[in-house]
């Protein structure tokens, strides 16, 4: 059983978004701010790192290590929380080194976090090279996986559909950025235990759905079992929408610049260039086609990311 440490601001409010849905001609929009989590500028990361630093904790280490993009949101919210924990934080950034500290990279120092940067085909083996060389030099380090994604980090989503269970809103879809799986398999594992009859829907940021759905579908049941729940779901169980993620990875479209800008002009709600941006972008397109009906209810779960917004090359693109 792993415990859970609090970290984040919860529940995070659910927010109607009728100047948003007017504008689009239905249906009915509603978003819930993961955004608003607190710590450290907040995102979906913190949720799961309240299990995945209370197993930290349990075990005695003294030092998060974790990996992800320059820009990483992920690697900003564990720098965040192993300063609030007086833990130290190693972070293996994949990309070179900018020409300017901008974004979740001056945050990731202001938490005072030692980094490393590696390139993206070398990331997961940079990391496991200073997770032993942090061990061989007495630091206590635990390994925390690229985008905090495993079977501890998913609880956090687990329990995130609790807390939507008691806020009183039902939507028939929860339509959110979905990139190394973690908070979808929470989602789903959720909705399972709390007899959610919507649909969970992620839009993908990065991998193409056949490959995508069956990794979240091993962490869902990897998740179940290490909870001896006895349940399991198959990868076309796992709804992945893989259209909008064809330009590459934080590559900025004209789609993503819309959704954006569009969220902020109707209800004062800042979006990130990368996940959010994406997922919305998605969300507007499938509203557009007609995909939803007229009366369903939607939830746009919103997972973080803004301090991206602050970033080269993000920042010059979004506005003209
Ligand atoms: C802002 C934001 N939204 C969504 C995601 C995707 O979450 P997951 O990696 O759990 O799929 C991330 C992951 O880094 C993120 O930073």
């Amino acid at each position: 059983m792993i415990e859970r440490i609090h970290l984040a601001h919860l529940p995070t409010p659910i927010d109607a978004l009728p100047r948003l849905s007017r504008s689009l001609g239905g249906p009915q929009l509603f978003i819930k701010r993961d955004d608003l989590t607190g710590l450290g500028l907040g995102g979906n990361k913190t949720r799961k790192l309240e299990y995945l630093a209370a197993d930290a904790l349990a075990k005695g280490s003294k030092t998060l290590i974790t990996t992800g993009a320059v820009q990483s949101n992920h690697c900003r919210q564990v720098a965040a929380t192993a300063t609030k924990l007086g833990l130290g934080c190693q972070l293996i950034l994949a990309g070179g080194e900018p020409a300017e500290v901008q974004g979740n990279l001056l945050l990731d120092k202001l938490f005072g976090a030692q980094i490393f940067y590696t390139s993206k085909s070398n990331r997961d083996k940079h990391l496991q090279e200073r997770f032993e060389q942090a061990k061989q030099d007495g630091m206590k380090p635990y390994l925390i996986p690229y985008g905090g994604s495993n079977s501890i980090g998913a609880l956090g989503y687990l329990n995130a559909m609790q807390e939507l269970s008691e806020q009183g809103l039902e939507p028939d879809w929860i339509v959110f950025a979905s990139s190394s799986g973690g908070t979808q398999a929470g989602l789903i594992l959720g909705a399972h235990l709390t007899g959610f009859m919507g649909q969970i829907l992620g839009i993908s940021i990065e991998y193409n759905s056949d490959h995508f759905s069956a990794q979240i579908a091993d962490l869902v049941n990897q998740t179940a079992m290490e909870m001896e729940y006895d349940w399991s779901v198959t990868p076309d169980e796992v709804l992945i929408n893989d259209s909008y993620c064809q330009a590459g990875y934080g590559v900025l479209t004209p789609a993503e610049i819309e959704a954006v800008n569009l969220f902020a002009s109707t209800e004062g709600i800042l979006l990130d260039p990368v996940y959010t941006g994406r997922a919305a972008a998605g969300l507007l397109d499938l509203i557009r086609k007609g995909f939803f009906k007229p009366e369903e209810k939607l939830l746009f779960w919103h997972t973080g990311g803004t301090p991206a917004l602050f970033a080269e090359p993000y920042s010059q693109g979004l506005v003209k």
